[in-house]
């Protein structure tokens, strides 16, 4: 009987590579097979190992192939490229429409105006919101090593599968191992450069994504933000814990939409109540970075593509995110 592609596969999936505890299909991605009678040639890229796990990598992989009854075996192993980033940072609220987005955008952008080399990877896959919030219509192009070049503006690179899919507006319907593979190709097929900074816009819930951006990406911290009322402060508190199951230290919480402020008459309303950011702080060990204040002009700059940093306007907003990002780079400079 011929060699089938899935008894090949299945070899790929159940190989360890040598020097860690991750099967090659895990860890790796299959770039490339061909099965001719019992010729089979493969081609995979993995993250970088030593000469001598590579040796033993391919070795493994022969004998095992082999053993199928191929005759003639090609393995062909390349390496990721290492993205060169010190910083990469999650938003995440546990609750939608809270203001990860808004909150990602604009600290993005102070932190380039920091001087910082930033990038956002907007990883709401079903609903990504930051081509909008940046202003951004183009579409990303790709460089002669197949890799996406991130589109800049505002001093930041960004990111988003809104700029790969046709319609902002038609929603994606995506689940498990899809999610998993599009996150990580935001991250690895992109060429960042080097980064001071890359905050990754999270979608809502703990779901695949969030799980993905933890598991399979180098974070090294998150953000958690909340609007003061109970409900998205439970929701919050679950992100929060969801972090620190995972090890991943956590920044700070941000409150958003804390309070109003009357376009009209400059007067200051606590809409959604009050003191839930401090209260999540407070119960979890974790600084409180910031109250950010609802205001008609931060949704009008999210929907037209000038966010509150980027107004000619010393407004309280941008005052209080350029606070915020000096916090940030306060608390990670020790790396
Ligand atoms: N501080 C604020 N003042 C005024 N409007 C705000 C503020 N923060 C967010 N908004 C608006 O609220 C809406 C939701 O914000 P945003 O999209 O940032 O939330 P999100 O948590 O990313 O949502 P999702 O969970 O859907 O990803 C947007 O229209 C945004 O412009
Ligand atoms: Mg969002």
């Amino acid at each position: 009987m011929p060699l089938q592609q899935t008894q090949v596969i299945n070899i790929l999936k159940t190989t360890f590579i040598p020097g860690t505890k991750q099967m090659l299909l895990s860890l790796g991605t299959l770039e490339g097979i061909n099965i001719n009678e019992n010729n089979v040639a493969i081609s995979v890229k993995i993250p970088k190992i030593s000469d001598e796990n590579l040796k033993k990598l391919k070795e493994i992989l022969n004998n095992r192939i082999k053993q199928l009854g191929a005759t003639e075996i090609n393995i062909e192993i390349n390496f990721k490229t290492e993205q060169r980033i010190k910083n990469i940072i999650a938003i995440a609220s546990g609750k939608g429409g809270v203001g990860k987005s808004t909150v990602s955008t604009n600290i993005a952008i102070a932190l380039a105006k920091s001087g910082k080399k930033v990038g956002v990877l907007d990883a709401d896959i079903h609903g990504p919101n930051l081509p909008v919030m940046f202003g951004i219509s183009e579409k990303p192009l790709v460089n002669e090593n197949k890799r996406i070049i991130p589109l800049e503006r505002y001093g930041v690179k960004v990111i988003s599968l809104g700029f790969m899919v046709d319609s902002q507006s038609t929603p994606i319907i995506w689940r498990g191992p899809l999610v998993t593979k599009a996150i990580e190709q935001l991250y690895n097929d992109v060429e960042w450069g080097e980064l001071d900074y890359l905050l990754i816009d999270l979608p809502p819930e703990t779901g695949d994504a969030a799980l993905t951006v933890m598991q399979s990406l180098p974070l090294k911290y998150g953000i958690i933000v909340t609007t003061p009322q109970d409900v998205s402060v439970a929701d919050a508190s679950k992100a929060l814990k969801m972090f620190t199951q995972m090890k991943i230290p956590v920044l700070g919480v941000i409150e958003n939409m804390s309070y109003f402020i009357c376009p009209k008459c400059g007067e200051t309303t606590e809409i959604f109540g009050h003191g839930g950011g401090e209260k999540i702080s407070l119960e979890n060990g974790v600084p409180f970075l910031d109250k950010i204040p609802l205001e008609t002009k931060t949704r009008e700059g999210g929907d037209n593509g000038t966010p509150a940093v980027v107004s000619s306007e010393e407004t309280e907003t941008k005052r209080i995110f350029i606070r915020i990002a000096k916090k940030i780079i306060k608390s990670t400079q020790a790396d």
